[in-house]
């Protein structure tokens, strides 16, 4: 039986490490860096670094070797979360149990520090000192380029800026499916589509991948928006009802509480049946995606 609970440990804590070295020293009084630190070492569950490692292994890969994409990809989730709360957007006051960094900092260093992780991320996912062949150097590039486009203006930013336009008005399903693929789908199927394309995953593996990814990440939405209803605010680290008292668009809004948990589980068994001629080094893959619903945080 796979032990989720120890891989997701072992992952998290070399991730976590990573994170911290290339954020630097802890003690800095530079303001810049205490809040980009504050917000990047608040204790996220670091699903989609878990996913990208994931999928490397599931393909025959190293976690050493994908360890900077999955850090950027925290980088780059973590500013989203801290553009994510500003007054302007959601206005939330807590987040990973503690208050938003611009209610423990200010708006402006929110602002900049969610400006300063997308940046860093980019030069980590550009620094080639390691990458010692031609061949690395352009799938790293094919990586960035994936990377850059899932969370641009076609991806992650699409998504939020439709989540925000259609407060107050009822979207139909189609509309909030795409809504949901955009604002939180794209960023965790590039997760797992880098990690297995850094790893030498066949165009086989990648498709199959690729179809494991975008069915999670909508359940990944969906379970939030559930969570949103019925979940723990201690437990989540961040206020629950919110949804509806912003008119946001939800799967449970739009199908009943029933009918959207209803619906992840489908999710997940179409995910699980994507990989399913996969051998045992996708057990990891396995389990989190059965997470992915089951979760409480
Ligand atoms: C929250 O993401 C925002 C969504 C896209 C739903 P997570 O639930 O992964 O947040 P952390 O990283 O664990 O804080
Ligand atoms: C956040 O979505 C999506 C991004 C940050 C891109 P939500 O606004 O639904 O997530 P929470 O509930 O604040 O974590
Ligand atoms: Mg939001
Ligand atoms: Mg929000």
């Amino acid at each position: 039986m796979f032990d989720l609970k120890s891989y997701l440990a072992g992952v998290r804590q070399m991730v976590d490490n990573g994170l911290q070295q290339y954020l630097g020293d802890t003690a800095s009084d530079v303001r810049i860096m205490q809040a980009m630190t504050y917000s990047v070492m608040a204790g996220g569950k670091r699903l989609r670094p878990v996913l990208c490692i994931a999928a490397a292994e599931a393909v025959g890969g190293q976690r050493q070797h994908v360890l900077p994409l999955a850090c950027a990809i925290e980088m780059i989730h973590t500013y989203s979360l801290i553009h994510d709360d500003l007054p302007a957007m959601d206005d939330d006051q807590t987040r990973r149990g503690k208050p938003t960094c611009h209610v423990k900092f200010d708006e402006a260093t929110a602002i900049l520090a969610g400006d300063a992780l997308l940046t860093l991320a980019f030069e980590i996912l550009a620094d080639t000192g390691s990458r010692k062949s031609a061949d690395e150097r352009t799938s790293w590039l094919t990586a960035i380029s994936e990377v850059a486009s899932a969370v641009g203006f076609k991806g992650m930013i699409e998504g939020q800026m439709r989540d925000i336009t259609f407060e107050g008005t009822v979207l139909s399903e189609a509309s909030l499916e795409t809504l949901h693929r955009l604002k939180t789908g794209r960023l965790i199927e590039i997760s797992v589509g880098t990690g297995a394309l850094l790893s030498g995953a066949s165009a086989k593996q990648q498709a199959a991948l690729k179809t494991y990814a975008q069915r999670i990440g909508l359940a990944f939405q969906v379970a939030d928006d559930v969570l949103n209803i019925k979940g723990d605010p201690e437990r989540l680290g961040k206020a629950t009802g919110t949804d509806q008292q912003r008119g946001k668009n939800t799967y449970p809004g739009l199908l009943g509480l029933d009918g959207a948990e209803h619906l992840a589980g489908q999710l997940i068994n179409n995910a699980l049946k994507a990989i399913d001629t996969f051998d045992n080094k996708a057990d990891s893959l396995r389990a989190i995606a059965h997470y992915v619903v089951e979760r409480t945080r």
